[in-house]
């Protein structure tokens, strides 16, 4: 069966605007694909956080929402829904993922200094982990940065790596072990079981709080189950529910894996920690039964969490992903490969390989292939490691990608296919695309709001 398994309700009409307005309005935006007005977008491939379609049952309950500021019943329908997920009872709803990111950094890391470790941090929690005083290191499997290599558990952590660096600081300094499920910074590819299990025996050993970051665990789940062969007649939430048994808790943004277009969650299995985070939730978010989000939102979440591990949804979404990869790499674009849950990562550094990392080859494949297509994509390389906070030096990213994030039941192949061909025109002129050079940058989460200009063609 090669049919999506819902049909379409309700339409949103969207159109490419032409070649010439697109390069006023990318000019207009400082070369940032972020600044552009949506509307200016023809597929927007920006993220796939929050732009997913609600089903008509996310919006039937939207209908049933109970707004009471205290104990509202839409908060009890979610917690019952994340604790059949997840076997974590407590569970503190927060505005999105950065907002639980901001309620649990600040608590468990005890002194300035300790470290957060993880497979790769998402962005906004190194942000969050070193506005606490924390320092974010990832420990990425090597295979993570090779992305000709078929390896297909690239989120995975370096477990001898792990264990090196407590030998070598100490397990006093470390606050708490991250791993993000899928890992988004490394194409969207899943952490096996195995990996969890070996990462979570060296935390039990050790003593180190083990949390995930589950924004795409369902996606994570579902990809173990098609490449483990272990695990290949079990249902993704009987895997993601061996995940959630080996650690203490979970940070969530619900606006992927959730379903919703805004909302997240803290949840955890140990009430000593949920009486600690809890007053972090009332101070900066809301009251412990809503949160940030209001009654109705908690309300289409408890539908969506059980929605997005539903198999045939699980599968057509990830059918649907690797078929942009499929074509892309049929047509000679360098991808991270296997393709993951959530994204095609193409490789701007091996498509652009005049460009240096200083001139951010992700970024500007971005502006080409917003010019080109009208398609919103977003760079994942230097530009969003951004600098060290200590020394000011531009860090590095292993890998310059291009990620095209597809939002959840949202568009059809057709649209992808304009995506591939736009991509496509852009490789066959890649040696005259130019590198960008930065004339505005914001001390941190620069590239949300940096402005560049054309570099010198090379
Ligand atoms: N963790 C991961 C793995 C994420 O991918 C994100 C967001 C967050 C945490 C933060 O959650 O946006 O709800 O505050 N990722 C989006 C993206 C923005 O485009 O990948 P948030």
């Amino acid at each position: 069966m090669k049919g999506e398994p819902f049909r379409i309700k309700m339409v949103e009409p969207i159109r490419r605007i032409p070649a010439e307005e697109r390069a006023r309005r990318l000019d207009e935006a400082g070369l940032n694909v972020f600044l552009l007005r949506s509307e200016d977008v023809y597929v927007d491939l920006l993220t796939d956080s929050g732009t997913g379609a609600m089903s008509d049952r996310q919006w039937a309950a939207l209908m049933t929402g109970d707004e009471a500021y205290a104990g509202s019943r839409s908060f009890h329908t979610l917690r019952e829904a994340v604790e059949s997920i997840t076997g974590y009872p407590y569970v503190l709803p927060t505005h999105q993922g950065r907002g639980a990111e901001r309620v649990v950094f600040p608590e468990i890391i005890a002194r300035p200094g300790q470290y957060v470790l993880g497979n790769i941090h998402f962005d906004t929690t190194r942000a969050h982990i070193e506005l606490a005083g924390g320092r974010a290191v990832d420990l990425p499997t090597p295979e993570a940065a090779d992305t000709s290599s078929p390896f297909p558990f690239k989120g995975n952590m370096d477990v001898e790596a792990l264990r090196a660096f407590i030998d070598e600081h100490g397990a006093g300094s470390v606050a708490a072990i991250v791993l993000t499920v899928t890992c988004n910074s490394a194409g969207g590819l899943p952490v096996s079981l195995e990996n969890a299990r070996a990462v979570a025996a060296v935390a039990r050993e050790h003593g180190i709080l083990l949390l995930l970051d589950a924004a795409r665990y369902a996606e994570n789940a579902y990809l173990v189950r098609e490449w483990d062969p272990g695990q290949s007649g079990r249902s993704p939430r009987e895997i993601a529910r061996d995940f959630f048994d080996l650690a203490d808790g979970c940070l969530m943004s619900a606006k992927k894996d959730g379903l919703v277009n805004i909302g997240g969650f803290v949840a955890v299995r140990d009430e000593e920690l949920y009486l600690r985070l809890a007053p972090r939730v009332v101070a900066f978010e809301g009251f412990l039964t809503y949160g940030g989000m209001n009654g109705r939102d908690m309300a289409a979440l408890a539908v969506g969490l059980q929605e997005a591990l539903e198999v045939e949804y699980l599968e057509q979404r990830i059918r649907q992903v690797r078929r942009l990869g499929e074509r892309l790499r049929a047509e000679g674009v360098p991808i991270q490969y296997p393709v993951g849950g959530h994204a095609v990562f193409v490789d701007a550094g091996r498509m652009l390989p005049h460009i240096p990392p200083e001139e951010f080859p992700g970024a500007a494949l971005a502006a080409e292939l917003y010019l080109e297509g009208g398609v919103r994509a977003v760079e994942v390389g230097t530009l969003m490691m951004g600098r060290d906070p200590e020394t000011g030096v531009e860090r590095r990213a292993p890998v310059e990608f291009l990620r095209l994030a597809v939002p959840r039941r949202t568009y059809t192949d057709n649209h992808l296919d304009d995506v591939a061909e736009a991509l496509v025109n852009v490789q066959r002129r890649a040696p005259r695309v130019r590198g960008l050079r930065l004339t505005y940058e914001p001390k941190v989460l620069r590239h949300f709001l940096a402005r560049f200009e054309w570099a010198a063609e090379r």
